[in-house]
């Protein structure tokens, strides 16, 4: 190894059952006053927005302000919303509590209280010009490592497409992994959100700018959430579940400092065009692109079989590899992920999903060269696949 690398982890991890508890004092011993809430109304509804909220009200030296109009896929309009909010109250803290959406805005937020503007004015790496406000992530799903990237994913509803904000500012102080808090969250959702976390550890460790820290961490992150997605999804074992929010976190350290890759061009152009969920747009591309891929890295896709529990100390390494796509097809069909024709995708729609594909950021990340054609061709395989 004698390639130069960076690598970066400006958030504080805190991980526990109940470290929840510890995040009112937190911030008041930061000497944080005003603190927005961002969160959806489903979680509030599911009464987890509460069991943040409550802690920090129980401070009573926090004015808490609740914005819950955090949707799947957040929109600039929402993060505008938000930022108009935040400022008319003086907000000098965020609380995120949700998956990668009530995150993203609140990094969205963060982003507008110390630039202005709009959220488009950042898209791209490095154009936010100072750390936004103290922002501690807690994470209810298993999939997005929002918590410790220095990403925000956000929909422009002029253009119909999902922009990326990227900065070392934007990455969380803080993020407090629960493991109650995704105790009771439905099968469905840990099935999607933690697919997504395993194409952000296979895709992060597959990825260009891939380093020894990020191998480390995706391989882990691999085998941590295939060990544990089936019992989190099909029992409620907190074990399990709490095995998963680490795995994501792990996986988002991993892809954070590398990057994602095709399935994630394909996964972003299909939730642009169809608002589906992230998760399962992933689920349904990564068998395919992990098959266009494994010739171009054999080594890491056979070691990403052995990480994924496959017994490949007899096969070759081509064989190993391969292994590594089959080993998620399954996954996939054990976790009943719907098909792309279930999800609604059009055969007239492919060529538009495959074109946003090839122009995403992420696009040169992909360890084998990946263009329109090449795109298009997965997407026609998936419907082609479909049940
Ligand atoms: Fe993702």
């Amino acid at each position: 190894m004698l390639n130069n690398f960076e690598f970066m982890l400006p958030t504080t991890i805190r991980y526990g059952v109940g470290i929840r508890k510890e995040i009112g004092q937190a911030l008041v011993d930061a000497g944080k006053k005003n603190v927005m809430l961002v969160t959806d109304k489903g979680l509030i509804a599911a009464g987890i927005a509460e069991k943040i909220s409550s802690v920090l009200t129980e401070t009573g030296s926090l004015a808490v302000t609740l914005f819950d109009q955090v949707e799947p896929n957040p929109r600039d309009t929402t993060v505008q919303k938000g930022y108009e909010i935040a400022k008319s109250k003086g907000i000098d803290a965020l609380v995120a509590v949700g998956g990668g959406s009530s995150m993203d805005t609140a990094k969205g937020i963060g982003v507008l209280l110390v630039g202005g503007g709009v959220i488009k004015d950042y898209e791209g790496l490095g154009k936010v010009p100072a750390k936004i406000p103290t922002l501690i992530a807690v994470p209810t799903t298993v999939g997005t490592g929002s918590e410790v990237t220095f990403w925000a994913v956000i929909k422009d509803t002029k253009e119909n497409y999902k922009l990326s904000v990227g900065s070392p500012f934007i990455a969380p102080e803080f993020a407090y992994l629960d493991p109650e808090l995704v105790a009771t969250l439905p099968p469905s959702i840990i099935a999607a959100t933690g697919m997504d976390a395993l194409t952000h550890a296979i895709e992060g460790y597959t990825a260009t700018l891939a380093e020894p820290i990020t191998d480390a961490c995706g391989l882990y992150a691999i085998e941590l959430i295939s060990k544990n997605l089936r019992n989190a999804v099909y029992s409620d074992d907190l074990t399990a579940r709490g095995n998963l929010l680490l795995g994501s976190m792990i996986a988002g350290i991993c892809f954070g400092n590398s990057d994602v890759g095709g399935g994630h061009c394909m996964s972003e152009s299909l939730g642009g065009l169809y608002d589906m969920p992230h998760g399962i747009a992933n689920a349904i591309m990564l068998p395919y692109i992990m098959e266009y891929n494994y010739p171009a890295c054999m080594e890491k896709f056979a070691r990403i079989a052995a990480a994924l529990g496959e017994r490949v100390e007899r096969m070759s390494e081509r064989e190993a590899a391969y292994a590594a796509v089959e080993n998620v097809r399954k996954l996939n069909k054990d976790l009943e992920i719907q098909s792309l024709k279930e999800v609604g995708a059009k055969l007239e729609d492919l060529d538009e999903l495959a074109e946003r594909s090839a122009k995403n950021v992420s696009v040169d990340s992909n360890p084998r060269k990946a263009g329109k054609d090449d795109f298009y061709a997965m997407f026609m395989k998936a419907m082609n696949d479909a049940r």
